[in-house]
Parts: C-alpha cells; structure tokens; sequence
C-alpha cells in the first residue's frame, strides 16, 4: 500500500496545475503514510510552536510536543528564547506543562524537586549528596534547536535543517510591512480535530471554500476572483496568497492609525504556508494562525492563536471586549472549517471515493502535493 500510494502520489506531482487531482485518499488514510510523514517531514523540519510575545519576560515558559516530545521554550535574561527537552534527568518526568512563569526563574521538578535554572542547568537536587560522585553541573537538559522569525517560534529535533532566516528569506519580503512581530497575542489554544493534518493544510490553502463554507461569517467579504498567488518562484519551503477584503468586512482593513501600508495593501491579507503545517492569515489589523501536527491518521493537534495589530488595541476604548468579540467570531469561523475538514475525513474513508480535479484557486493544494512528493518519495 505505501509504495503504490506513494508512486500515485509522484506521478499527481508531475502534472501541470490543469490536468491534477486532488491527493488519492490512501493519502490521508494510510498508516504506513503517516508513519513516513513522521519520519521523513515531522522530525526533519521546523514547527511553530507559537509567537515570541507568549513569553514577555525572562522565566517565561511554554511548553509544546514534537510527536512524543515534550518541549519547552523559555525566555533567557538577555532576551533570547532557547528550547529544551522537557523531560526531567532524574527519572523522566515532564518538567513544565502549559505555559506561565517559572518561580524565581527557576525549573522544579514535580516528582523529586530537581531543579534547573532557566538555561536547563541543573542547580538543585534534593538528598543527592550522599551519592558519591554525584555532580549537579554536569547535568543538562537536552538542548533543541529553536529560532525566533518575524515574532514566530520555531522548534525542530533536526539537526541538519538550515535557519529558518535562511529557508525564509524570501518570504520576509512579502510580510514585512505588515510588521507582524508587533502583533499583540490574544489567545493561544491547542485543540484536537477528527480528520487527518494534511485535509486541514489544504483547507487554509484555498479560497474556494470561503464563500461556501463560511458564508455565514467572512465568506461574503472575499471577492474570491481576486485571489493572487505567489508571484515569486516556487520555493520548497513556503507558498501563500493573497485575499483582498471589501471595506464593509468586520475584520481585516487596516486600521486609521496605520500609516505604513498604503493603497489596495490596506486591505490586502497575505497568506503563508510554511511547510509542512504552520499556516497564518496575516491581515492589516489581525492575525491567526495554525500549527498542525498529526495523531495518527485520523486525528490532528493543532495550535490556534490570533493576535492584533497594536494601533487596533491602543485605539480601543473597550480592548477587553474588542478581543472578546475578534475571538468569538474567529471561533465561529473555525467551527465552519472543523465541520468541512471533518467531513472529507469521513468521504475519504469511503469505498467509492476518488480525488477529483482541482479548481485553478487550488493551485496551493498541487503545491502542497508537490511539496509532499518531495519529502515522501525518495
Ligand atoms: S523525575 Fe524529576 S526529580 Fe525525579
Ligand atoms: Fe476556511
């Protein structure tokens, strides 16, 4: 099955935009498949694992899984951001869950209080004098790799994936004048939806769906005619588009106190892919963003967040409900899409089932196919 499913999934690859499928449906129903995903993109590339501005001050800390492991980012004293294992050296319990701030910067063991400053230095480990030899400093935590990009958090166990200024370089370009990494965080969650990662990637990476799906809420503001895509040559480590919003949309125009874009920009949103599952929508005034990772097959866990531009919040004169009503609405938003990527999860599985062709506003869903090809069929 894996071998035929990945031979389908090269010779979809070869063919121009006009003539490809949709991915077959062994695709997102194969467990040989995701147990290759795993081995081949999941330890292989950087994830997000959420924005700089979740960690405001030294000794704050978040915490985040790359498959089976536990991680956690904290904030150094000189401002930087470093990762560690999150698995204590003593009998490997995990160390921090959530995200907070660690007590006089300090990390303490839940089971037997060994602690460790915020560098992952051992410091502290109760009774454990009396055990010849014993050495608190040569103790460790496991370093991961981690880098900070235009507000975003990235974390990966590779060692051999270039930096991600490097890998998106390119990309800053297109994001630069919205200066995203001054976008100010106003929810974090993590959820677990019942279909496979890769249907929720391809669901973002369309517009097709939005004046379907999600008429009910921002469908009938996007002209979906006016999508344009990347205009950069195909890069192996991001794709994105462009959605233009009209002006009477609830969300996504650029603030009056916004003086840095200009013209068609100020109601322009961009919206990236870095492969393989970090995903955001990044609007004059708002941001949200997705990062997946598989469970299995049929599950995906998912980190949400949104986050809005400084000028919406000073201008506010009710912050607290202003962010209360761009959460809601975003929760609406994300229902509608929960019950799409559900659903094909659903037809997917089903004996009749085939992929069809894909529509030109598709072209990111045969990038992603691309993409795939790539990683998977070596
Ligand atoms: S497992 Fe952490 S102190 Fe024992
Ligand atoms: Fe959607």
């Amino acid at each position: 099955m894996l071998a035929a499913t990945l031979d389908k999934l090269a010779t979809l690859s070869r063919l121009p935009l006009g003539k490809a499928t949709a991915m077959p449906p062994q695709m997102y129903t194969c467990e040989e498949i995701a147990a290759h995903e795993q081995a081949h993109i999941f330890t292989r590339q950087w994830l997000c694992a959420g924005r700089s501005d979740d960690l405001p001050n030294a000794g704050d800390y978040l915490s985040y899984e790359i498959g089976s492991q536990p991680i956690l980012l904290v904030r150094q004293v000189d401002d930087s951001i470093r990762a560690f294992a999150n698995v204590c050296k003593h009998r490997m319990m995990q160390l921090l869950e959530g995200k907070g701030a660690c007590p006089n910067q300090r990390i303490v063991c839940p089971y037997h209080a060994w602690t460790y400053d915020i560098q992952g230095q051992l410091v502290a480990a109760p009774h454990m004098q009396k055990r010849e030899g014993f050495d608190a400093s040569k103790i460790q935590l496991n370093t991961v790799r981690c880098e900070v990009w235009e507000g975003w958090l990235y974390v990966t166990l590779s060692d051999e994936v270039p930096p991600v200024n490097e890998l998106l370089a390119e990309l800053h370009d297109v994001v630069a004048d919205y200066h995203m990494d001054n976008y100010i965080t106003i929810v974090q969650q993590d959820h677990v939806w019942n279909t496979n990662w890769k249907m929720l990637t391809e669901n973002f990476m369309e517009g097709y769906h939005l004046p379907v799906t999600h008429r009910a809420t921002v469908g009938g503001h996007f002209p979906v005619e006016d999508t344009r895509f990347s205009s950069l040559p195909p890069n192996p480590a991001f794709t994105y588009q462009y959605f233009t919003k009209q002006d009477t949309a609830p969300l996504g125009t650029a603030h009056a106190d916004n003086t840095v874009l200009q013209g068609e920009q100020r109601r322009t949103s961009v919206l990236p892919t870095v492969f393989p599952s970090h995903m955001y929508a990044l609007a004059p005034d708002h941001l949200w963003y997705l990062s997946l990772q598989p469970l299995g097959t049929d599950q995906v866990k998912i980190r949400y967040g949104a986050a809005l531009a400084p000028e919406v919040l000073a201008a506010s004169e009710e912050p607290d409900f202003l962010i209360s009503d761009v959460i809601e609405f975003l929760d609406k938003v994300n229902a509608e899409d929960r019950g799409v990527v559900e659903g094909i999860f659903k037809g997917a599985q089903a004996p009749l089932s085939e992929a069809g062709p894909l529509c030109w506003l598709e072209q990111e869903n045969h990038e992603f196919t691309q993409y795939l090809a790539r990683q998977l069929c070596k």
